[in-house]
């Protein structure tokens, strides 16, 4: 049997790309699509919207209707509607995979709240490469000695506006853990605007912006007569939707709890 999705901020950019990306995929069907109440994509037909087939499924603001029935949702829309999103699905019993970034950090304890009576996962990057990415930074920065120096260089498109990017900085925690620091210690340990000899033990950033680079980041591991370079390139934004739709699909068989990126490589399917 197909496997219900909802898509939350349907008439957005990863909206449409996640709508376009599902007419791809089996085993899945779109129950419904949502936006904001004041969205100019309401009564639009999803697909048309995608750029694909009419799907027959209307954008609507309507979100207890469109969660009636469903497996999992999947929100690409604001951090504002993070909450009630949230807390909707908590009370409609269906499973949330939540792409949206810039929440308050506040919502972790109804993160943890809301994992006690479905599943959730919480995921700042839908990429599988970029998932197993963090895992081998971990790993190498734990095995390396700690004589080899660690600078994160990251690319982005001229538009970006944070810097560094949120995958820099979750590559700089995941190096950190693999050195035994804590979250914040690794990126106070981050070298920024650095004059004279490098200090030993910190994690530097490098950032880049120009053209339309969707996303380049790198890690080096900087010894003395070697160095190990690991990497991660991303495509065009498709590859977020693919990699949400798979973790979606996952995240519908799984009991309440919470749920990471990596378990989808790493746990038994
Ligand atoms: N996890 C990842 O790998 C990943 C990858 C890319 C982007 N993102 C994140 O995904 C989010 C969306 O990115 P985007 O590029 O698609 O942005 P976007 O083009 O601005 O789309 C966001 C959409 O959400 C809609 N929205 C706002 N409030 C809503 C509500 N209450 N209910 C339903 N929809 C609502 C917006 O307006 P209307 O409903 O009014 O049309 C808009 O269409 C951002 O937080 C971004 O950082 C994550």
């Amino acid at each position: 049997m197909s496997t219900r999705i909802v898509i939350l901020g349907a008439g957005g950019r990863m909206g449409r790309a996640l709508v376009h990306a599902a007419a791809q995929f089996d085993g899945l069907v779109l129950s419904a699509a949502v936006a904001s109440a004041t969205s100019g994509a309401l009564g639009r037909d999803a697909g048309e919207l995608a750029g694909v087939a009419p799907l027959g499924v209307r954008v609507s603001a309507d979100l207890g209707t469109a969660l009636q029935g469903a497996d999992v949702a999947i929100d690409f829309s604001a951090p504002q509607a993070t909450a009630a999103h949230l807390a909707a699905c908590r009370a409609a019993g269906v499973a949330l995979l939540l792409g949206t970034t810039g929440y308050p950090e506040a919502l972790e304890a109804q993160f943890a709240a809301a994992a006690r009576d479905v599943a959730l996962l919480v995921a700042p990057n839908t990429s599988l490469g970029v998932t197993l990415l963090l895992e081998l930074v971990r790993t190498a920065a734990q095995a390396l000695p700690a004589a080899f120096d660690i600078e994160i260089l990251e690319t982005h498109h001229r538009m970006k506006r944070d810097a560094p990017s949120g995958t820099a900085l979750a590559l700089g925690r995941a190096a950190g853990e693999g050195r035994g620091l804590s979250p914040e210690g690794a990126l106070a340990a981050a070298g920024a605007g650095r004059a004279g000899a490098r200090p030993a033990g910190q994690i530097g950033f490098a950032v880049l912006r120009g053209g339309d680079v969707a996303g380049e980041h790198e890690v080096r591991f900087l010894g003395t007569g070697e160095t190990l370079v690991l990497g991660h390139r991303a495509g065009d934004r498709s590859l977020f939707a693919r990699g949400a739709l798979t973790a979606a699909l996952w995240l519908a068989q799984r009991p309440a709890g919470r749920y990471f990126m990596r378990d989808i490589l790493f746990q038994n399917q």
